[in-house]
């Protein structure tokens, strides 16, 4: 793979969407640190531990391209709550997350903000109604309890991608939220006195996905590139992201599917 994400650009952010069904690791799984193995040991079935691996040898060969590092070499800490960075890169450096669903991978690259990521398989098993009483601000549930059937479940997933992405950016993990917070629409939203931008990731109609990118005023839309199998996105951040979070992602977004 090519180190063509080495022009990174502070307040740029690069989004990947792969299914793992198409991706084959060019190293040995031997670049994965002894950790991560022990822990793709530890998962009950072969196919979740396998989707772990390739998870991971995924992660680090998308870092690999940010940093003078082969996907071997990269080191991962974590923070108290689980959110890895890694090791070596000050908060103006190279900051990722990363979330799995089904065969799903989705990563979120930046230079210099928090960034958090989530993405979902929509189904229609999940007490959508229950959960969102549960953990959703009054406004949120009542939303969701107006609209019906898969579209209700589409609902509600849409608004916990965006929860979770904004817990994952911020690192506070499943507990941090509350219910006062309102993600019915992306938005640019202040929380624990930090500003941060909501937005959607327009992947497959299968999934549904959020990213939350720290700090103020940014722009989308730039350049899209087919990468590994299953597809790249990135978008530039600048000064008039705001005005554009009213309008619907895709219209700023072309996504290409690599040929098979
Ligand atoms: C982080 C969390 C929201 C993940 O939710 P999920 O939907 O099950 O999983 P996703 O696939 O979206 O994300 C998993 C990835 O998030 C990352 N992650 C884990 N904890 C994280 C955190 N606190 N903040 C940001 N990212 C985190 C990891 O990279 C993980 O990937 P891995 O499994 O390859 O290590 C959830 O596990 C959580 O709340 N953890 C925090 C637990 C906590 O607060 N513990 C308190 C200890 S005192």
């Amino acid at each position: 793979m090519n180190r063509n994400g080495s022009d990174l650009q502070p307040g740029e952010i690069h989004l990947y969407f792969v299914d793992l069904r198409n991706y084959r690791c060019e190293y040995p799984v031997t670049i994965l640190s002894p950790d991560e193995r022990e822990r793709a040991r530890r998962y009950h079935s072969t196919n979740a531990s396998l989707q772990y691996i390739h998870a991971r040898c995924l992660l680090r060969e998308v870092l690999s391209l940010y940093l003078d590092h082969n996907p071997g070499d990269i080191i991962f800490e974590y923070s108290t709550k689980g959110k890895p960075h890694i090791r070596g890169e000050s908060l103006d450096g190279v900051q990722f997350n990363i979330s799995h669903s089904g065969d799903a991978v989705a990563i979120v690259v930046s230079r210099g903000r928090r960034v958090g990521i989530d993405v979902e398989k929509i189904r229609d098993d999940i007490p959508d109604l229950e959960l969102a009483k549960r953990f959703f601000s009054y406004a949120e549930a009542a939303a969701i309890s107006r609209v019906h059937g898969l579209k209700r479940a589409e609902f509600f997933l849409k608004i916990w991608t965006r929860k979770e992405a904004l817990l994952k950016a911020t690192g506070e993990g499943i507990g941090g939220l509350g219910n006062s917070i309102n993600l019915i629409n992306q938005c640019s939203i202040s929380h624990n006195g930090i500003l941060w931008q909501v937005h959607d990731f327009a992947v497959p109609s299968e999934y549904t996905s959020a990213f939350v990118v720290e700090g103020g005023e940014c722009f989308i839309k730039k350049r899209e590139v087919s990468f590994l199998g299953g597809l790249k996105v990135f978008y530039s951040v600048g000064r008039d992201f705001i005005n554009n979070l009213s309008h619907d992602s895709s219209k700023h977004t072309r996504i290409l599917h690599s040929p098979q």
